[in-house]
C-alpha cells in the first residue's frame, strides 16, 4: 500500500528516494531546479526542457538536496503547461520513482494558488496511476514493490488543509482506479460473473456499502430475460450486483450501471480469434461502476447513489441463445436477438429497467458496447449518448476535468427505426452503419424519460500499449470521470 501526503517542506530538505522536479522550455526552469543546484547540469546534458526529456542525478557529497536522487523532467513551455500534462509527466516518471520506493515532487508549485487543489490532486494521481503494474500472474516479480510513499510538495504560503484533502482524494481515486484495473486485467477464467459479485461483496463489506447479489433463480423470478439469455451458453451462471450508498437520507438517488460481460466470445454469432483476444475486458463498465462506488464510500459525499450491474458470460454451447430468439426483459419489453454478439445491450436493458423502477434522478451507464464507437472516436475518447443534453454536458465536463476525454454522438431520431423488429418490440442490431448510435437507441427503450447518459468506453477502457498513466491492459477509464461527476452533483 502506498501512503500519500502533502507537505510544504523545502524541496532541498525532503528526505525521499527520489525528488521529481519539472523543467520548462524557456528562460525560467521549473520550481526547485535552481534550489537543488541542477540547472547547470541540465543544460550541460544538452537538454532544453522539451516534453519527454529527463535527467536523473544521484546525490553525492556536494549535492544541495537531501533526496537520494533528483529526476528533472522536461515539460515544454510554461504557458502550455496544464494540470493534465503534469499528471501525465508524473505518470511516466513513476516508472523511475518506483525503483526508489519513496518519492516527492514539486510539480504543483508551478501552478498558482488558484489551481493548487487540482494540481496537487493530479500530481498524486499521476504517480499513483503510473505506478500500477499487473504482475500477479508472473512467477517472478520483476517489477519491485512499487511506491511506498508519495509526498506532494506545495508552496508554504498556501493553505495546507484543502491541499491535504486533495492528496487524500487522489489516494482514494488511485486506489479505486487500480482496483478496477485488477478486476479487468484478471483473466476471464478467474473472473466469472460469480467472482465479480464476490469481489463486489468483499469491497462493499470493507467500506460499509450495502450489496445484494441476484443469483440465477432470483433473476428468473425477477424477469431478467436479457441477463439470463446472454448467460445461458456458459457453465458460469449470470449475476446482478446491486450496490447502495446512502449519503443524503431519503433523497432520490442517482443511478449507475455498467456492462459486466465476464468474457465475450460473441456467443453463437462467434467472433474470430483476434476479436476475442481482448474480450476479458468486456466487464470494464461493471468494474468502473464498482470502483466508483468504492471511492464514493470513502469520500462520503452528501448524495444517494445506487448501482445495478449485470454480469454474464457470452459463450456458444448447446444451451446458448440463438440468433432469432426472442427474450423478455425486466419490465416486459421483448427483443429479437439477431446477433448474439450484440449482448451488452441485452444485459444492460434489464439493469436499466430495474433502476428506473427506483425513480432515480438520473442514470449513467458505462459499457464496452460497440466496436463502432472505437471506429468513430479511436482508443482515446469515449462516446456519450443519451436523452438529456445537460446531463451529457456534465459528464463531458467531468471527463475534461480528469483527463478522460468524452465526445457526444447524436441520438439521431431517424436511426431509431433501424432497431424495429418484425417479430418483437425491438431487435438487438441495426444495419452496418452507426452502430454506436443504434446500440444507444436500444438502451434508450429502457430508461423511459429518466434523464440518462450512456458512455461507450470500448476504446479507452483498455489500451493495446503502455500509456503515460497505465501499462498495457485495463486503464480504469472512466472511474475518475464518474467519481468527479458524483462529487460535483453532491455540491
Ligand atoms: N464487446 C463488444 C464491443 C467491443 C468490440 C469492445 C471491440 C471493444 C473492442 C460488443 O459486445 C460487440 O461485440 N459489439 C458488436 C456489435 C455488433 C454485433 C452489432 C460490434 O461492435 O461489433
Ligand atoms: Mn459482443
Ligand atoms: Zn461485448
Amino acid at each position: 500500500m502506498t501512503t500519500y501526503a502533502y507537505s510544504s517542506q523545502a524541496p532541498t530538505e525532503v528526505k525521499a528516494g527520489l525528488l521529481i522536479v519539472p523543467v520548462f522550455q524557456g528562460p525560467k526552469p521549473g520550481p526547485g531546479t535552481r534550489e537543488v543546484g541542477l540547472a547547470k547540469a541540465y543544460t550541460a546534458a544538452k537538454h532544453t526542457g522539451k516534453r519527454g526529456e529527463s535527467l536523473l542525478v544521484t546525490r553525492d557529497d556536494r549535492a544541495r538536496f537531501a533526496a537520494d536522487a533528483v529526476l528533472l523532467v522536461g515539460v515544454g513551455p510554461k504557458d502550455e503547461f496544464t494540470v493534465e500534462t503534469s499528471r501525465r509527466a508524473l505518470g511516466r516518471a513513476a516508472a523511475t520513482a518506483r525503483r526508489f520506493g519513496t518519492v516527492a515532487t514539486t510539480f504543483p508549485i508551478a501552478f498558482g494558488a488558484r489551481r493548487a487543489e487540482d494540481a496537487v490532486q493530479a500530481a498524486a494521481e499521476g504517480l499513483g496511476l503510473g505506478d500500477y503494474r499487473f504482475d500477479r500472474y508472473r512467477s517472478k516479480r520483476e517489477n519491485g514493490n512499487g511506491l511506498e510513499r508519495v509526498v506532494v510538495l506545495g508552496n508554504p504560503a498556501w493553505d495546507a488543509k484543502p491541499l491535504s484533502a486533495a492528496v487524500k482524494r487522489a489516494a482514494i481515486v488511485v486506489d479505486a482506479v487500480n482496483w478496477a484495473r485488477d478486476l479487468v486485467n484478471t483473466p476471464a477464467g478467474d473472473m466469472p460473473p460469480a467472482e465479480i459479485a464476490r469481489e463486489a461483496q468483499r469491497m462493499a463489506r470493507s467500506v460499509g456499502l450495502t450489496c445484494k447479489v441476484w443469483n440465477e433463480s432470483q433473476l428468473e423470478k425477477g424477469g431478467f430475460g436479457g441477463i439470463l439469455g446472454v448467460g445461458k451458453g456458459s457453465v458460469n451462471p449470470p449475476r446482478m450486483i446491486e450496490v447502495t450508498y446512502t449519503g443524503a437520507g431519503n433523497a432520490p438517488p442517482i443511478a449507475l450501471s455498467g456492462k459486466g460481460i465476464a468474457f465475450d466470445s460473441g456467443g453463437l454469432s462467434i467472433k474470430d480469434a483476434k476479436g476475442m483476444e481482448t474480450m476479458k475486458y468486456d466487464m470494464g463498465g461493471a468494474a468502473s461502476i464498482l470502483a466508483t462506488m468504492k471511492a464514493i464510500a470513502h469520500l462520503k459525499p452528501k448524495i444517494n447513489v445506487i448501482a445495478a450491474i449485470p454480469c454474464a458470460e457470452n459463450l456458444p454451447s448447446g444451451s446458448a441463445q440463438k440468433p432469432g430468439d426472442v427474450i423478455t426483459h425486466r419490465g416486459g419489453t421483448t427483443s429479437e436477438v439477431l446477433n448474439t454478439d450484440a449482448e451488452g445491450r441485452l444485459v444492460l436493458a434489464d439493469a436499466l429497467a430495474f433502476l428506473v423502477e427506483r425513480k432515480p434522478k438520473l442514470i449513467v451507464d458505462t459499457a464496452t458496447l460497440t466496436g463502432a464507437c472505437v471506429v468513430a472516436l479511436g482508443q482515446g475518447i469515449s462516446g456519450a449518448m443519451g436523452n438529456d443534453d445537460e446531463l451529457i454536458r456534465q459528464l463531458i465536463a467531468a471527463g475534461d476535468a480528469t483527463g478522460e476525454p468524452i465526445w457526444q454522438l447524436p441520438l439521431h431520431k431517424e436511426y431509431r427505426q433501424l432497431i424495429d423488429s418484425s417479430v418483437a418490440d425491438i431487435k438487438n442490431v441495426g444495419d452496418r452503419w452507426g452502430g454506436a448510435i443504434t446500440a444507444a437507441w436500444f438502451l434508450a427503450e429502457f430508461v423511459g424519460d429518466t434523464p440518462w447518459c450512456h458512455v461507450d468506453m470500448a476504446g479507452p477502457g483498455f489500451s493495446e500499449r503502455d500509456t503515460d498513466l497505465s501499462p498495457r491492459g485495463s486503464t480504469g477509464v472512466p472511474v475518475r470521470t464518474l467519481v468527479r461527476f458524483v462529487l460535483d452533483r453532491a455540491e
